[in-house]
This record gives C-alpha cells, structure tokens and sequence, in this order.
C-alpha cells in the first residue's frame, strides 16, 4: 500500500487526515516539531489509530524546514506522496511578528520541494486556505473567478505565497510535479470519539473553541463581533466543515494524485460545505449540543472581518467526488465532546 508523508501531523487537521488515512489502508509517516502541537497528542493518535484501525504510523520528530533531517526521512521509507499541513497558522502573531510566518511557511515548502526532487516524489496535497481570496465584493468564492493576491494578513499571504511556488515550480517541469492546493473554509469539530480535537495554545483565534472553553467553563462569555453586518441576523457568515469531512477530502485528493493519469500540474480547489452558518446559528447550534446557553455579549466589530463568505464547492464534487456529511449539529456535537473529556486538551 501506498507510504503517504504528513508533515504536520501531530496538529489537529494533521491528526484526523493520518487517522482517515490509516483506516483506508495507507501507510503512514508524520513529522512534526512540535511547535504548535506535543508529543501527547501523538500518543493519542497513536492509542486511537490502533483502536479504530489496528495499524500503527512512523513518526519522526523535526523541522521541515531542515533539509537534512528530511533527507533522513525520506531515506527510511519510500515516500508516494506528501500532504504538506505543517505551518504557522495564528493570523493575529503573523501580523505581530510577520517575518517569523514567512520564514517557516516558505522554507518548509521550498525544503520539501527541493527533497522531492531529490528523491522522486511527485503527488504533493497542499493545506491551502480560503483566505488567499482577496475579493472583497464576493459572497461566495469560485476556484476559476475570484480573485486571489495579497491576503488580509501575513499568514494569508504565506498561503497565497506558497500556491504561487508550488504553481511556478509545477509548470516549469523542473520537477514532475503533480500538485493539488486545498482551500479550506473554516475547519472544526474534532473526532467523534473525542480522543483527539483542536489543542490551541492561550485565547483561542477561532469560534467554535472559544465557545466551548465557554461552556466548559474556561471562559466567562463570549464576545460576537458586530450584529449590526448585512446578513439575515446581523452577525458574520462562514462556511464550516467537519475536520473529519475534511480529512476525507485529503484521502480523495492523495488517491487522485496515485490513481489519476493525465492530471493538471497545479490544481486548487475549495474544501467547505458550501452552506453559510451565521455566528447565531452556531451559537444556537452548541446550545443544543452543551444543554444549556451559552453566554455570549456583542462587542464592536472586529477589523477586517467580512460579512459573508462561502464556498462554491462544486469542483471538489466534480474532479473527486467530494461532498460533505456531517451537519453544523455534528460539528458541535463533536466539538463539545472533545472539549469536555480533555478542558485542558492534551494535557488531560
Ligand atoms: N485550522 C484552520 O482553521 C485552517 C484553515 C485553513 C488552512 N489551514 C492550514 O492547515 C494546516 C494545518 O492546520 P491545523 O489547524 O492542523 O494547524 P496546527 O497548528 O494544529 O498543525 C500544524 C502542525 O504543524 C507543525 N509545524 C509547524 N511548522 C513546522 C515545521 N517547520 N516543521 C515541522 N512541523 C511544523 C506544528 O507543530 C503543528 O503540529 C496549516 O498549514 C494551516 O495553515 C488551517
């Protein structure tokens, strides 16, 4: 069975795409530094992947961005194809310390590609984001029209970055490059076991944990930035996916690139459910999943925050045949059971 390298692998879409992977039958190898991540939650991925699958993964600790350490990698097992997660992702200390994000999401990339080169890999799954969209106008982002350039943050721009290289260095057919750049709206939720879920380190950046800390009592309220937006109920628009939907959406990328002769060299496609979900509705939503209300107050509105953005996801449909299952209710329910078994994540 295909050897599929996750680099990245011990953070949270990271983790659920090697356990989706292993219960296919891939074979599996993760690095990671442990930067944003620790060897705890790799001990729960490893506890879980033997339970679900009965398989087990190699995992090598280190930095991407050294060209060494992944020569020894790739040297231990023969790589097929590789599924690039591994990045700085916090939007806030990118616009802080913005250097910082463009020199590990860059090099990482860069090191990766010059190793592959090196040791013949083609098939390359790229963690791409809906923030290299930089069209203000748009409600619902398109792969073929809607603009893409400069993002609204340093990290974005790290995305938007990255895309171009891996696009550049595909065409040039330096290296026979088969590369396919995900674009994913707003990933939560965690696995339906609760056994692994999204770790952030201080106040979290997103939604979906920043209520649940709420509701496990880590926090007293939370804030929802401006009701006063041009939506039904006033407060912001996103497109939420399920990380186990998400993960799925990898496998069918990864089987594509060994399976699928005459691909396109670079290929991006938009990874969301396609439904919009305002931040009331998902409010509404952990309600249900927690039993009981939870605090909220509305604040001012954030910078930089747009109304409404979702994703057209019919090219995922068309090209692989994704589609999304789980439903907003999933994504709380899930999302909850993980933050209440671990309050402190991993460390429980
Ligand atoms: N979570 C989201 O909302 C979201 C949305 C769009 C795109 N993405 C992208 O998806 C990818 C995965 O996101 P996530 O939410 O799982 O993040 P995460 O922080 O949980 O996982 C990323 C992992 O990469 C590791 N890492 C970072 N730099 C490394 C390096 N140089 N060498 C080795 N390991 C390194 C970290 O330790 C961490 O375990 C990231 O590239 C992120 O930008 C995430």
């Amino acid at each position: 069975m295909s050897r599929i390298l996750i680099t990245g692998g011990a953070g949270y879409i990271g983790s659920h795409t090697a356990l989706t992977l292993l219960g296919v039958g891939y074979d599996v190898v993760i690095v990671d530094n442990f930067s944003n991540s620790s060897p705890k939650a790799v001990d729960a991925l490893s506890a879980l992947a033997l339970k679900e699958t009965g398989k087990q993964f190699a995992f090598y600790e280190g930095d991407v961005c050294d060209g060494a350490f992944l020569r020894t990698v790739f040297e231990a097992d023969k790589i097929e194809a590789i599924i690039h997660f591994a990045g700085l992702k916090a939007v806030g200390e990118s616009v802080a310390i913005p250097a910082k994000y463009y020199d590990n999401n860059l090099r990482s990339t860069l090191t990766l590609l010059n190793t592959m080169k090196e040791f013949g890999v083609t098939g390359f799954v790229f963690s791409s984001s809906a923030t290299v969209y930089s069209d203000p106008g748009v409600t619902k982002y398109d792969e073929a029209t809607t603009r893409v350039g400069r993002a609204s943050s340093p990290y974005g721009t790290t995305k938007v970055m990255q895309e171009w290289i891996l696009e550049d260095t595909a065409l040039s057919g330096e290296i026979p490059l088969k590369v396919i750049s995900l674009r994913y709206f707003n990933p939560v939720g965690a696995h339906s076991s609760g056994e692994i879920g999204e770790s952030p380190q201080g106040i979290p950046n997103n939604l979906t944990p920043f209520i649940t800390q709420v509701a496990v009592g880590k926090r007293e309220f939370l804030s929802v930035f401006g009701d006063d937006y041009p939506t039904p109920d006033g407060t912001c628009i996103r497109d939420y996916i399920h990380v186990t939907d998400l993960a799925e959406a990898h496998y069918l990328a990864v089987k594509r690139l060994l399976e699928v002769d005459d691909l396109p060299m670079f290929d991006a496609i938009n990874i969301g459910s396609g439904n919009g979900y305002s931040v009331f509705e998902v409010i509404s939503a952990f309600d249900r999943a927690v039993g009981k209300k939870i605090p909220y107050k509305v604040v001012a509105r954030r910078g930089g925050d747009l109304a409404e953005f979702t994703a057209k996801t019919e090219k995922a449909k068309k090209l692989f045949g994704f589609t999304t299952k789980l439903t907003i209710d999933d994504m709380a329910k899930d999302a909850w059971n993980w933050q209440n078994k671990h309050p402190n994540g991993f460390d429980d």
